[in-house]
């Protein structure tokens, strides 16, 4: 398996590649890779001759230097989880000093509005570090395609308007959350909890099914109401924000229009540690 840390040596790579025609796929992570990385690595192996997959912690999409700090790192097990599913795949481990040099600043965006709610209401600055790297990545890398999950439904949206807008030629691919047998949805985060707040941690996905049945029949409000009172018994989940949005425009849902595609988004700390979910509910 090719892993390359400097990115002139990652292109100086994959310019062959392109002189033969191949087709580039990029999914870019933080490592502690698990499933639900691994189904976005798979589905971009189906489309694409070359598939990168980026291993960079980026400094500065992290609202708090504890969470930063505390993101688990474990270079080698990723290595390996990646050469179990293909030694063709081509891995990108650049070092902080070698994507930001010495300042480590990031961009603003006009993202229309999109990182002001939800995550971005809750984590200062977070966008503009997440399209700072991810501008970069796309640019350095000049894939075909890169592939985000769903999990991250807002990340994924903002990145679709940041290419959108800045008329950029790479297609930008969504993939299904992957979740645990219990329903929890995987995160790098979920090796942070304890096995009891793990189990426990499945009532977050519960609480979103039953408000996807209640969505047929109740308001936003009601359903909201209802989610709020079901944390307020649980004393291991402390709810940070529960919202019903218009899928494209992110905006909470007011009246519902038949037309529209709606989403019910929520954020979780357990054991000190932050989750977050969605689930589209039409
Ligand atoms: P990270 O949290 O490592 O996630 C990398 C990609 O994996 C993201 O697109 C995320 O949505 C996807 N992913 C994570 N858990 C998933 C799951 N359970 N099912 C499906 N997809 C899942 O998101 C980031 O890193 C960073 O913000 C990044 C885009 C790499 C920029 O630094």
């Amino acid at each position: 398996m090719k892993v390359f840390d400097l990115k002139n040596e990652l292109n100086r790579f994959l310019q062959k590649e392109r002189n033969k025609n191949h087709d580039i796929g990029l999914v870019p992570t933080m490592g502690a890779l698990h499933k639900g990385h691994i189904s976005l690595v798979k589905t971009a192996m189906l489309a694409n001759d070359v598939v990168v997959v980026s291993i960079f912690v980026n400094p500065t999409q992290f609202d708090k230097k504890d969470d930063l700090e505390k993101y688990p790192r474990d270079i080698k097990k990723d290595l390996d989880l990646l050469k179990s599913v293909s030694e063709k795949i081509v891995v990108f481990t650049p070092t902080v000093d070698e994507i930001y040099g010495s300042s480590i600043k990031s961009q603003t965006y006009a993202f229309d509005g999109l990182d002001k709610v939800m995550e971005g209401e809750f984590r200062e600055g977070h966008f503009d570090g997440v399209g700072t790297i991810v501008e970069l990545f796309l640019r350095t890398i000049s894939p075909d395609r890169a592939y985000f999950g769903e999990k991250d439904f807002q990340q994924l949206q903002i990145i679709r308007k940041m290419v959108d807008s800045m008329n950029l030629p790479f297609e930008i691919i969504g993939c299904p959350i992957e979740r645990e047998p219990s329903g929890l949805a995987m995160s790098s985060r979920n090796e942070r909890l304890s096995k009891k707040t793990r189990t426990e941690a499945s009532f977050i996905y519960k609480t979103l099914l039953t408000a996807k049945t209640k969505f047929g029949t109740e308001s936003a409000y009601t359903i909201s109401e209802w989610v709020k009172s079901q944390f307020e018994k649980n004393t291991t989940l402390d709810l940070e924000y529960f919202q019903i949005t218009d899928e494209d425009t992110l905006t909470p849902m007011l009246k519902k229009q038949v037309d529209r595609k709606y989403r019910a988004f929520i954020a979780v700390y357990a054991d000190d540690v932050r989750l977050i979910d969605n689930l589209r509910l039409n």
